[in-house]
């Protein structure tokens, strides 16, 4: 069901440049790379109609941050909008520098408009693409960004040196706030789009499509990122294969694919080798999205053209310089589980049987959590549009989380946690049953803020387990200041005597978003080496305010160096 916004009075009164998202290559490597983010309204006209959205300095998609490994950063946010603001660093570790992570209300009080404060965070052992974006209620639709991290200088990739790099973030224009006034479920988005272009298949939009000009017989570098708030995209582009080197800014072993799935929130580096044999010719390059469970969904594309073109002059005669119409690619069907399956099996961290991944051998601490959608009370005195009268609710161990009004990391560092979070969250389902099979009769959740303390080091390992209770559904989890493994997955319910036999603990990717399958268990391991307050959630926009997050305190350890540093002066106060 398609929901393309359909209007016949075109708003054009405003005008819009969308920015060239990065420059390559870094100029210098500075030691600190200070940003400024203003946050402002801007009006842009986009698909039919006109509307202001909240941005980064007019800039929409956001400013590229681009650092080398090893930088420091520092960005400096003022707020000159009235909703409150804060930004995250999706995927930087922030070691023992929590403060800078950015979830609201999780690591910090809220940017009041007004108010500003500077993000300082250094970049250590990461190199690859990440992005940044907003972490408070929905504003993330609209404030994002690409963040780049190049290898230190003079470090070489572990793949052939690219003839140039281009960031493509994909989105979509969604239309939210109706969904958690009713307590159904989101509506649709607009559409999809690439680098904030929709594309020919919109309303309104057949100029406002992404072009990417090649020269053939070269490869390009891919930077893709899936900043959607509410869908798992495939993408490819036709007549060309893709080969994977990097996921979440970590490398892995290449391997060749017609299209790529990424979950919202996730990040992956492709090669694209442009034909030397179609000159001037025009490719498509697409999205849309995998679909799981029931919810309503856009099921439109969105492309891109590809255009390999010849210099003129090189032309040689007998070829036409007048543009073929674009070939289009053939993306996986939208409920293609077997090829995300696939995919996910392909997907391999650079270590070998010689040199094995760092991924904890031994575990210390095991978790069972279950996720998914289930239902809650509605308001009093209001009419709610879940499953029978009720409100849509999604929970982690029957746990819906609540949202406290002070940040847990300083109630945690300050030892004022009385009466902002309990740490009794369950280490496992309170209640067993058939996790795929056919619901319990009670799919009412508990409410609360609950957080699980690690000591420093611990090894642990997280078994997700999809429940059915509404719908098998698959859900991208996001642990924030850490990346884990990902050791072993499967459809059905978890089976501990059978399963760990199986986990890959030679070379299992490493990532910090991944998608429990629909009506399956996936695996994570990791050491809790980075001391503080850490957001564990949904990466699905909807499903993380109805309740499908937690949080983990990870306890300093012993040395100097492995204690969470204090927060700088403008920590803003809620
Ligand atoms: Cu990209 Cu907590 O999110």
């Amino acid at each position: 069901m398609a929901a393309v916004y359909k209007s016949t009075a075109f708003v054009g009164v405003f005008v819009f440049t969308f920015v060239t998202l990065c420059l390559f290559p870094l100029p210098v490597a500075g030691i600190t790379r200070y940003y400024k983010f203003d946050i402002k309204l801007q009006n842009v006209a986009r698909l039919c109609h006109a509307k202001s959205i909240v941005t980064v300095s007019g800039q929409f998609p956001g400013p590229c941050v681009m650092v080398r490994e090893g930088n420091h950063l520092s960005v400096k946010v003022v707020n000159h909008v009235p909703n409150n603001i804060t930004i995250h660093w999706h995927g930087v570790r922030q070691l023992r520098t929590g403060w800078a992570d950015g979830p609201a209300y999780v690591t910090q009080c809220p940017i009041q408009k007004g108010q500003s404060y500077v993000y300082k965070f250094r970049i250590v052992g990461q190199r690859g693409t990440l992005f940044w974006h907003a972490h408070i209620s929905w504003l993330r639709a609209t404030v994002y960004g690409p963040l780049i991290i190049l290898p230190r200088l003079g470090v070489p990739y572990p793949f052939p040196k690219p003839y140039k790099e281009v960031p493509i973030i994909l989105d979509t224009e969604a239309i939210i706030s109706q969904a958690l006034q009713t307590g159904g479920g989101p509506n649709v988005s607009d559409a999809y789009t690439i680098n904030g272009h929709p594309g020919p298949f919109y309303n309104c939009s057949a100029k406002d499509t992404f072009k990417l000009k090649v020269k053939p017989g070269k490869t390009y570098l891919l930077r893709l990122i899936n900043a959607a708030l509410n869908d798992q995209l495939f993408f490819g582009i036709a007549n060309h294969t893709l080969t994977v080197v990097e996921a979440d800014a970590v490398y892995v072993k290449p391997f060749e694919t017609e299209a790529i799935l990424l979950a919202s929130g996730q990040t992956t580096n492709v090669l694209l080798k442009t034909k030397p044999t179609y000159p001037n010719a025009s490719f498509f390059m697409a999205a849309r999205p995998y679909v799981t469970g029931s919810a309503t969904f856009n099921n439109s594309t969105v492309a891109g053209i590809l255009e390999n073109k010849l210099s003129p002059n090189s032309l040689p005669s007998s070829i036409s310089v007048k543009n073929l119409s674009p070939f289009k690619p053939n993306l996986p069907a939208l409920s293609n589980t077997s090829f995300v399956e696939n995919f996910a099996n392909k997907l391999r961290g650079l270590a070998t049987v010689h040199s094995p991944a760092s991924v904890p051998q031994n575990v210390d601490k095991q978790f069972l959590f279950t996720v998914g959608l289930e239902t809650s009370q509605c308001w009093q005195n209001r009419t709610c549009q879940g499953p029978n009268g009720t409100k849509f609710a999604a929970a982690v161990n029957n746990v819906s989380f609540t949202t406290p009004t002070t940040a847990l990391l300083q109630a945690h560092f300050f030892g004022k946690s009385h009466g902002v979070y309990k740490t009794d969250f369950p280490r496992e389902p309170k209640i067993r049953f058939d996790y795929t099979g056919t619901p319990p009769d009670n799919t009412m959740v508990n409410n609360g803020t609950k957080l699980l303390v690690l000591p420093f080091n611990t090894n642990v390992e997280l078994i997700m387990q999809d429940t059915s209770i509404l719908g098998a559904e698959s859900h991208p989890l996001h642990l924030h200041g850490y990346n884990f493994f990902v050791v072993g997955q499967g459809f059905g319910n978890f089976d501990p005597q059978k399963n760990p036999n199986n986990f890959n603990l030679i070379d299992p990717v490493e990532r910090n978003t991944v998608g429990v399958p629909a009506g399956g268990w996936i695996v994570i391991r990791f050491v809790a080496d980075n001391p503080g307050v850490w957001f564990m959630h949904c990466h699905i926009d909807a499903h993380q305010s109805w309740g499908l997050k937690m949080a983990w305190i990870v306890l300093d350890g012993d040395l100097p160096n492995q204690k969470l540093s204090p927060p700088a002066d403008d920590l803003p106060m809620c």
